[in-house]
């Protein structure tokens, strides 16, 4: 893992695009923030400064030492990281009056550098910033522009440092990804060599030298990084690997025991726990969102210490935690609010006194699924939208109770049928039903009925962080309101949830 790109993170609310578009040449990169820069800052191969919601002018402005890699390493300025450069090193900055935000098209490339190798005038690219360069230092060549933007791209002389004031990172900049292939592979020369393959083949005999003959106990929640970590442990260690399932009587229809068995084909040594009634009695009379994610995570950590305590020696928790939950963020403004409390099964009691061993943490989600594929797990497993932790807890507004988990099981079960079988559910990112608090009045044959009310959820989404509700075709909402209405006891009626996030958020609760 020599051929490594640093990217220096200011805060930009991008700075994990830049490196997803790193990983996607299957370059290596890391994620370091400009305060707390890496020990090893030698093995890295180039640079890339992120942008930032601070302007370069401010008194408040981060700022890094350039001498570590000026002309040592190929160096990348993307919009406030090419500010930074042109600012520091002798250029004006102007606030511009109006926000140079959204697409453009450059007009102007001088082929004198290789970073624009084969992009052509007219390509589009997209701007956000408020400050501009109004002139660039003397040693530094121009090598774009765009109408609005008459330094949209430099190079310092006679070293390989370059800033451009667009993000190539997101999609809209047409071109964006080849100008970072450019420099990563053209300019910076690293090797390809960061692939599932590889990754798998190394992980194992890391793992393998970390964990000798230790045993190592690991929770499975059926979700994809859970299995993907499972897997690549089973591999290194084989039987020293015990795993738990534990049942918590709120997932899905049926699933406790389908996954179950999927597990135990893959050759997994896993212990199925099932806990849903101390579950259910934990959650009695709790209505509050939060109160009912505390009373989840408590009870799932006493289950699985308890469960944890029958298997001899244990040395290391392993934990499916992926590269987003490990990154070191740039605080902008302050922590933020907690808004949900996400990470409910964290930690461990201290008294377990296990090592961690987190065999994903330097993956991005998408990079979980495709090293999932290079382990020949099922599609099935891999391509399952993502559940919540506390799972239908949070999706029975109000409190829970076991007849309450049954019937939104069934309208689930059915919801989640149909988009399968019309195609729809490898388009959507996460479905599921939710249970509405509330009764509405009906009718059934000659009868009045005052039943439950549901809602459908779909959103479309990358991360999670923001999302879209999908627009499933009517024929199809019909059917599978038609359906629940029909085939599930205590529901008459069926809406669709038409919010976006944000303002709204992808659970009800
Ligand atoms: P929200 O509702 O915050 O959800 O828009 C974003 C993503 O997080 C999942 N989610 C949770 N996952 N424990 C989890 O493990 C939780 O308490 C929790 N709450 C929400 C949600 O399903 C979506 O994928």
């Amino acid at each position: 893992m020599n051929d490594n790109v640093l990217i220096i993170d200011f805060g930009s609310q991008f700075t994990q695009l830049i490196a997803r578009r790193v990983r996607e040449m299957n370059v290596y990169c890391e994620i370091h923030p400009y305060n707390n820069l890496p020990d090893n800052i030698e093995n890295f191969k180039a640079v890339i400064l992120s942008g930032s919601p601070f302007s370069a002018m401010g008194n408040d402005a981060p700022s890094i030492d350039l001498n570590l890699f000026r002309k040592r390493v190929p160096l990348l300025g993307i919009c406030f990281g090419a500010q930074y450069l042109a600012h520091n090193l002798g250029g004006k900055i102007e606030s511009s009056e109006v926000r140079e935000y959204g697409r453009a098209k450059l007009n102007k490339i001088f082929h004198n550098s290789s970073l624009f190798k084969d992009i052509n005038i007219g390509s589009q690219v997209w701007m956000s910033h408020g400050d501009t360069i109004f002139q660039l230092p003397e040693n530094f060549e121009l090598i774009a522009s765009t109408e609005d933007v008459e330094n949209a791209a430099f190079k310092i002389k006679d070293e390989e440092t370059y800033g451009i004031q667009f993000h190539p990172e997101v999609s809209h900049s047409l071109d964006g990804a080849k100008l970072l292939k450019n420099f990563v592979i053209e300019i910076a020369k690293c090797e390809q060599t960061w692939t599932p393959d590889s990754f798998v083949e190394s992980s194992i005999t890391n793992l393998k030298n970390e964990l000798g003959n230790d045993i190592v106990v690991l929770g499975l929640s059926g979700g994809v990084d859970s299995t993907v970590a499972a897997i690549l442990l089973h591999k290194a260690i084989g039987k020293n690997l015990h795993c738990i399932f534990v049942d918590n009587g709120l997932l899905r229809k049926n699933e406790f025991n389908e996954v179950l068995e999927s597990y135990k084909h893959m050759g997994l040594n896993i212990v199925g726990v099932d806990a849903s009634k101390e579950f259910l009695s934990a959650l009695e009379g709790i209505s509050d969102p939060e109160a009912k994610r505390k009373a989840i995570g408590k009870t799932f950590i006493d289950i699985f210490d308890r469960e944890a305590q029958r298997i001899k020696d244990v040395k290391w928790l392993a934990q499916g935690t992926i590269y987003p939950d490990v990154i070191e963020s740039v605080s902008v403004k302050g922590p933020s609010a907690t808004i949900k409390s996400h990470h409910n099964v964290g930690g461990l009691p201290d008294y377990m006194k296990l090592k961690i061993v987190e065999p994903l943490r330097l993956l991005f989600k998408d990079e979980v699924r495709e090293v999932g594929t290079a382990l020949d797990i099922d599609a099935n497993i891999l391509n399952r939208h993502p559940f919540p932790g506390p799972g239908l807890a949070i999706r029975i507004l109000g409190d829970i109770t076991e007849d309450k988990i049954k019937i939104i099981q069934e309208v689930d079960d059915i919801y989640i049928k149909h988009l399968r079988e019309s195609g729809c559910y490898e388009k959507i990112w996460q479905a599921g039903a939710i249970l509405l608090p509330i009764n509405s009045v009906g009718v059934m044959g000659d009868e009045r009925t005052y039943e439950r009310v549901v809602a459908l959820r779909a959103v479309s989404s990358i991360d999670g962080m923001t999302a879209d509700w999908v627009q499933i075709p009517y024929e199809i909402l019909a059917k599978i309101s038609n359906d629940i209405i029909n085939k599930v006891k205590g529901v008459n009626r069926v809406v669709y949830d038409i919010s976006s996030k944000p303002p709204s958020t992808i659970e009800w609760e």
